[in-house]
């Protein structure tokens, strides 16, 4: 089992002006990966965005944050340059295929910037800030993760067989 953290990025939720449902879903689709250690709802600000990633990975020792939020092409939307001024190594892959298989269900996909990446030995993913865009993204990758992890942890042995 991981540790996890969740990071919704939201001016309204963290004033108290929008109740966040996208954190709440990412924490009851991931219950069977891990357990949630830390959750915040940060503004959309990305020096505090990425200082509570900083915070997560170097201080709590969490293994997986998912963001949720501020991925799109508005003025505010800085989750990805956050995520990409913390990150030692991008992993394209995870947010191309959330990507790809999002589009097959909206077109508005495509305006989702998400990153992936991986600071020390932990693994970053952004996603879109609804709860249908975070549950769509959010299936695509969940397969993936605990055998990503275990590889990322060096607990993985062998990689060739599904
Ligand atoms: N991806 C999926 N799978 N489903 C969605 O409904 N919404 C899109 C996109 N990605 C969506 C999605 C929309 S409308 C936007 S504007 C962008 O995510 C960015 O969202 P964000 O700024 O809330 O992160």
């Amino acid at each position: 089992m991981y540790s996890i953290g969740i990071i919704t990025a939201s001016d309204k939720g963290a004033c108290g002006e929008r109740q966040d449902v996208s954190g709440a879903m990412i924490k009851s689709m991931l219950m069977g990966l891990g357990e949630v250690r830390h959750y915040v709802v940060v503004p959309d600000e990305q020096e505090m965005l990425a200082q509570e990633l900083i915070n997560m990975i170097d201080n709590l020792g969490i293994d997986l944050v998912l963001t949720t939020g501020g991925t799109g092409l508005g003025p505010r939307d800085v989750t990805p340059e956050a995520t990409l001024a913390v990150i030692d190594k991008i992993v394209p892959g995870i947010s191309e295929a959330m990507r790809a298989k999002s589009l097959e269900k909206t077109s508005r996909a495509m305006l989702s910037r998400a990153v992936a990446g991986i600071r020390g030995r932990s693994l970053i993913i952004n996603l879109p800030g609804s709860p249908k865009g975070v549950r769509e993204c959010l299936e695509v990758a969940l397969p993936v993760l605990e055998h990503g992890l275990a590889i990322l942890k060096g607990e993985a042995g062998e990689c060739g067989q599904e």
